[in-house]
This record gives structure tokens, C-alpha cells and sequence, in this order.
């Protein structure tokens, strides 16, 4: 019953997605949707819930299923900044340490780091984990759980990554601190100072910091918002430059939240397959899609692709827990983990396991994608409200950050401080670029609990606009 189900709620969202059912469509019945399709009421109730759960649909009492409403998104998606790619050392990242502290404050309205508020993560299953780590493996988290992790984590990650079509084995997975260790052991592995990175434009400023702290330097390529890198733009950088890493998000990247389609996804394999470029994938915002089945997987399509990725937006940030399948480079990059910081703490990576195996994490993943996906929506709509007309916005297809194009001359930096002076942190466009570009863009997180604290913030941003 599982693929049945699951080709149906693909097939059925695809469908809704396209334009095929409108808001407020309701779907056949259960029984005539079974009858028509050769299949049982069962498998038809739980793609119609699947399809609940990724915010598609809506049960009306006694009267059926539904077409969800879509966000009345009226405003335009932000322009791709085009402009002479040239390799350049990553500047102005100082803005950045002002932003995460700001994180940590409770007095600040919190729309710039891309940290979902606690509401919005399993914290009472993660207690219930770690105690029980703590217990069952007293010993073992007193010790080190060295390089390359704790073997049972690296068989559920290897698991949930052939269910993604991807086939790693746990000997082939590295655990380490966070994505961002994985993305600096990547980059480690397969750079010298000095090197050429491409990434896409805008970037997340973690990646930005960790081509500075390796002394590399950033090709940034224009970044569609809606289907990622621009691999023409890319294609004509690789003729140019002597790239010796690419490093893509094509799952909902940060901070345009776009998709990138699998025909693209070929490509750009093949692209730098045939010049024997390293690509790495981070895939962090990979299990939170909106309406689509999980998205494949560049390892998928080679085995030579450098995967990482972390539970930070999914689980929680604090465990600090995420991986690297480092594909050829698996000898180097173990090595290179242990250099730098011998292992990744013990009992969150059980703690991580027993999630993964006692089902709490698909649970809460079905729930918090829908979560993510309507206070994305009620974001927006509150953005298109109060901000100035000509405000442009992303419409990100999974994640949980959106992207905007202010109207006028506005200086975003100037705009953070002010907001910041006011107890609001956001997080402003040149902070995303190696070479401080997108001064009148920035970016809201909206992984926060909604209330009117947070709609008095946006009106004290439009009155600062
Ligand atoms: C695209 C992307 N990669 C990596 C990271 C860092 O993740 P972690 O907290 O797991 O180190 C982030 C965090 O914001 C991110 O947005």
C-alpha cells in the first residue's frame, strides 16, 4: 500500500500544483476516487491525508476534501542580479556576528538568523531522546565517538538517503558539528588557498565565511529565483575561470527557497563531471518541502558529489548534528574531522538515532512542513500589506526563509541597524553576496510564532522603509 499511496498523493499534487484543481475544488469522494482508481479506501484516505500534511488540502466536516487556499500572493518575485562574474575574496562579513547575537536575545523580534523559533521543533521528543541515550548508553557517551560517528546514525542516514534515491553506504558517511562543518570539510578536502569556489548569488553567509576563513575566492553566479543557479551563466564561468569547487542548495535554497528541476539538476551533474569539477550539495532544507514529495538528490545522479547536510532546520540547531558523504574524498575528510575536533558530542547522535528509529522525526516532519508552509504564507501576506507598494518577494517551495527586493534607494544595512536600534533583527541583502551586492534586498525568517508582536515589527519596518 505505500507506493500506491504515495504515487497517488504525487500524482494528485502534481495535479493540484499545475493548476489542475483549484482553491476550494473538492476532491472525489474517497469511495469514487478508490473506485475509479482500482484501489482500496485505505491507500486513497492516506494519500488524501499525505496531502493534508503538505498543506495541499483541508477536510471540511462531513462534506469531503478540499484544495487548500494559496497564498494571495500578489507581489513579484525579486530580479536575478546580473553582473561581470569575477573571482573575488568574500568581504563584509562583520554585520553577521551582530545578527546571531541578536539570535540569542529574547528582548529582539527575530526575523533575521534562519533559527526556527522552539514551537516550532519537537523539544519535548528530544528530551525524551537524550534522557534515554543518557541511560541506555552510559558509558559510551562518557567516551569519544570518534571519526567517522556512531555507526547505528550512519545506517538510518544511509536508509533515509536510498529512500531519496540515493544510495550511500555508512561506511561512507562522516558525522560532524552542523552542516557548516560539513560544508568546511568539503571545501577543505578539495581546495587550496587561493582557489576559485563557484556558488549561487545570493549565498548563505555561513558558506561565505567559510571560503574566507580557507583564503578562497567566491565566483558568484546569478541564482534564479524560482530555478536556481543559472547553469548558462555557470557554463560561461567554467570557460572562464579555473573553478576548482562548485557548492549548490538546489533543494529550497537560502535564502531564495527555490527548487531546482531535476532536468537541471542532470545537467549541472554532467556539466562538471565532464570538466572533473568537485560539486558539493548542501541539502539542509532538503525534508522541508511544502507540497512536492522530497526532492532527488544530485548524490543520487553521482556518487562522486559531496553531500552535507545537518538536522538544524528540521530537528533542532543546538544538536548540532549533521553529516558529509564525502564520496572519493571519504579517507581525507575522516581524517581531517578528527584533526579538527576529534568527534561530534556523543549522546546527540544517539539521541538523533532513536528519533530516527522510533518514527518521531517523519512524524514531526509531516507536521512541520505544513507549519512552515503557512507562516510563510501569513508572512507574506503581511509583507505584501504593510510594506510599500513595488516591494518584490520570493516564493520559496520549501524552507522557511523569504527574499525581498525593496522598492526606492533603500541601503538594507542601514535599514538593519535602524530596525535593530527598534529591537527587530533581519538579516540585509549584502551579507548573501561575496562582494556585498544586494543593498536594497533582505531577508525574513519566518519561523517565528506569529502574534502582534511580530505584526507591530513589520509595521515598524515599513514606517523605516
Ligand atoms: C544553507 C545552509 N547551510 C548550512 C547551514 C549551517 O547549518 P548547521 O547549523 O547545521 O551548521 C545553514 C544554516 O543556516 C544553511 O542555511
Amino acid at each position: 500500500m505505500d507506493i500506491l499511496y504515495r504515487k497517488l498523493a504525487d500524482e494528485l499534487a502534481s495535479l493540484i500544483n499545475a493548476g489542475g484543481f483549484q482553491s476550494g475544488d473538492r476532491l472525489p469522494g474517497v469511495r469514487n476516487q478508490a473506485q475509479l482508481r482500482g484501489l482500496s479506501i485505505a491507500t486513497v484516505i492516506t494519500a488524501y491525508r499525505q496531502l493534508e500534511d503538505w498543506g495541499l488540502l483541508e477536510v471540511r466536516n462531513r462534506s469531503g476534501f478540499y484544495v487548500k487556499a494559496k497564498p494571495a500572493v500578489a507581489a513579484a518575485p525579486p530580479r536575478i542580479v546580473v553582473t561581470t562574474m569575477r573571482p573575488a575574496p568574500v568581504t563584509g562579513q562583520d554585520m553577521v556576528l551582530q545578527l546571531i547575537k541578536a539570535a540569542n536575545d529574547p528582548a529582539v523580534v527575530q526575523l533575521g538568523a534562519a533559527v526556527p523559533a522552539a514551537e516550532f521543533l519537537p523539544t519535548r521528543a528530544i528530551e525524551q531522546a537524550l534522557t534515554k541515550a543518557a541511560r541506555q548508553y552510559r558509558v559510551r557517551t562518557a567516551n569519544y565517538e570518534f571519526s567517522p560517528g556512531a555507526p547505528e546514525l550512519r545506517r538510518h542516514l544511509s536508509r533515509r538517503l536510498a529512500d531519496a534515491g540515493c544510495a550511500v553506504h555508512p561506511d561512507n558517511l562522516v558525522i560532524t558539528n552542523g552542516c557548516q562543518e560539513a560544508l568546511t570539510l568539503a571545501l577543505r578536502a578539495v581546495t587550496s588557498p587561493g582557489d576559485v569556489v563557484a556558488i549561487e548569488s545570493p549565498t548563505f553567509y555561513g558558506l561565505l565565511q567559510v571560503i574566507e576563513s580557507l583564503g578562497l575566492e567566491a565566483l558568484e553566479i546569478p541564482t534564479n529565483p524560482h530555478s536556481g543557479m543559472s547553469l548558462e551563466a555557470l557554463e560561461l564561468a567554467l570557460s572562464r575561470w579555473p573553478v576548482k569547487a562548485c557548492v549548490v542548495t538546489p533543494n529550497f535554497s537560502n535564502p531564495l527557497g527555490c527548487l531546482m528541476p531535476d532536468a537541471h539538476k542532470q545537467k549541472l551533474v554532467a556539466m562538471l563531471k565532464a570538466r572533473d569539477i568537485p560539486l558539493i550539495e548542501d541539502d539542509i532544507y532538503g525534508d522541508l518541502s511544502f507540497s512536492h514529495a522530497r526532492p532527488s538528490l544530485l548524490k543520487g545522479l553521482d556518487d562522486n558529489v559531496i553531500l552535507c547536510s545537518s538536522i538544524s532546520k528540521t530537528l533542532s540547531p543546538g544538536l548540532r548534528v549533521g553529516w558529509i558523504a564525502p564520496g572519493r574524498y571519504q579517507d581525507k575528510v575522516e581524517y581531517m574531522k578528527y584533526v579538527l575536533n576529534l568527534a561530534t558530542t556523543t549522546i546527540p547522535q544517539l539521541a538523533v538515532t532513536e528519533l530516527l528509529e522510533n518514527g518521531q522525526y517523519e512524524r514531526h516532519l509531516r507536521r512541520v512542513r505544513g507549519d512552515y508552509a503557512q507562516a510563510v504564507t501569513r508572512m507574506t501576506e503581511a509583507v505584501i500589506h504593510y510594506f510599500p507598494e513595488g516591494t518584490k518577494i520570493s516564493r520559496p517551495e520549501g524552507g522557511f526563509v523569504i527574499w525581498l527586493e525593496l522598492p526606492g534607494d533603500v541601503d538594507s544595512f542601514a535599514l538593519a541597524r535602524k530596525a535593530l536600534a527598534q529591537g527587530i533583527s533581519i538579516a540585509p541583502g549584502p551579507i548573501f553576496s561575496a562582494s556585498q551586492k544586494y543593498r536594497q534586498f533582505t531577508r525574513l525568517s519566518c519561523a517565528c510564532v506569529w502574534s502582534s508582536r511580530i505584526e507591530r515589527a513589520l509595521v515598524s519596518l515599513a514606517g523605516l522603509l
